[in-house]
């Protein structure tokens, strides 16, 4: 029998690839420990983000690769290290933040801030350090959805302190805005606002910031696709026409504004009856996977209307916090997965060293 060595190990292991990277485990850099004792290795693998779907993917293509060699007993710890997807040009702003992902929609009323605020305590719950800003002046809705309340104060080198629920960072306007009084900035004065929020908040590293942008295309979303570094945009929309419409208008936007888009989620998809189980498209079938298609975007996934949703949301308990969740807790989660892995692959692509082809 061949004794095993750590070279013979690491060399096995390139064959094992990353499925949504495409390239293999050592050359990304996430093999960070191989220790061999006779026949048993011990392996610590970095994942590039926590909330990662493919961990037993992975762990089956490792144990194909290393049994064959001799190995009989094999032990994978995991580990994660998120990749940034901003450049050190757009780091300036926020050093510590790895990764902005905004949440828009076309019209309001989609789900847009349910999305924000499940996806952001998803992936706190998956491991990563996470914050939310809610950017949507229009109806800043997270601090309710999330039962946060209260008055940031300032850190000592005179920084803003988000507050902090279910392991995220939170800042949102509503903190800063006398109660029960209406909004009436101009779209150029919330995008400064807004990268107010990004420079003067004391986020401190975040491998993901999440943005609740307002909805639409306004000046506002305007000004803040040209001032905010986003890493990807997640859109929202409900399965009916009009809604598809309006988020048809955004997605035209972010491509004019060259702002990465992630894909599309269909909120509000069919209604599961939780007497009898049966499903009901109220808004109609299929839009948002036709959206998707059409604009060649990723479907993210139907999230379904769930009385728990709307429950949660009133009373600062987001979906993926429940201790009974319903049935739309399942969605969001796989949707963090989804939006996580995005971010990976964008990271690794941006990450590239830039071929020039002359
Ligand atoms: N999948 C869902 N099932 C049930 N209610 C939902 C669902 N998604 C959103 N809601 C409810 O619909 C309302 C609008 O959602 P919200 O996230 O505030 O939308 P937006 O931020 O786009 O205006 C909220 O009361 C919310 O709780
Ligand atoms: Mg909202």
């Amino acid at each position: 029998m061949t004794t095993l060595s750590e070279g013979a190990i690491r060399d096995a292991l390139r064959r094992v690839q990353d499925p949504e990277l495409g390239r293999d485990i050592v050359s990304l850099n996430m093999v960070k420990e191989v220790v061999v004792d006779g026949s048993r290795v011990d392996l610590k693998l970095d994942l590039t983000t926590p909330a990662c779907p493919l961990k037993d993917e992975i762990e089956v293509a490792v144990r194909r690769v290393l049994e064959p060699l001799g190995a009989t007993e094999i032990h994978v710890s995991w580990g994660a290290m998120v990749r940034r997807t901003a450049s050190p040009q757009q780091a300036q702003l926020v050093p510590g933040v790895k990764n902005i992902i905004a949440v828009a929609s076309g019209k309001g009323g989609v789900g847009k801030s349910t999305v924000s605020v499940n996806l952001a305590v998803a992936l706190a719950q998956a491991g990563a350090s996470v914050g939310l800003l809610d950017a949507d002046i229009t109806g800043p809705n997270v601090p309710l959805m999330l039962g946060v309340d209260g008055q940031p104060t300032a850190s000592p080198n005179n920084k803003i302190v988000p507050l902090e629920r279910y392991g995220v960072k939170v800042i949102s306007i509503q903190f800063f805005i006398p109660e029960g009084q209406p909004v009436v900035w101009r779209g150029p004065l919330v995008g400064g606002a807004i990268q107010q929020f990004l420079r003067d908040v004391e986020w401190g590293e975040l491998d993901y910031l999440v943005v609740d942008l307002p909805p639409g295309t306004s000046d506002a979303q305007l000004t803040l696709a040209q001032s905010v570094p986003i890493g990807g945009v997640v859109l929202v929309t409900t399965p009916q026409e009009v809604s598809l419409a309006d988020v048809r208008k955004a997605a035209a936007m972010l491509r004019r504004m060259n702002v990465p888009i992630i894909g599309v989620v269909e909120n509000m998809s069919a209604f599961v009856c939780p007497h009898c189980g049966e499903a009901t498209e109220i808004f109609g079938r299929g839009g948002g996977e036709r959206f998707a298609a059409e604009q060649g975007i990723d479907y993210l996934g139907g999230i379904p209307l769930d009385v728990t949703v709307r429950q949660g949301g009133d009373v600062g308990v987001p979906s993926v916090a429940q201790r009974e969740p319903g049935p739309a807790a399942e969605a969001l989660r796989r949707l963090a997965s989804a939006v996580a892995a995005w971010m990976s692959v964008r990271a690794e692509a941006v990450g590239q060293p830039v071929l020039t082809v002359s």
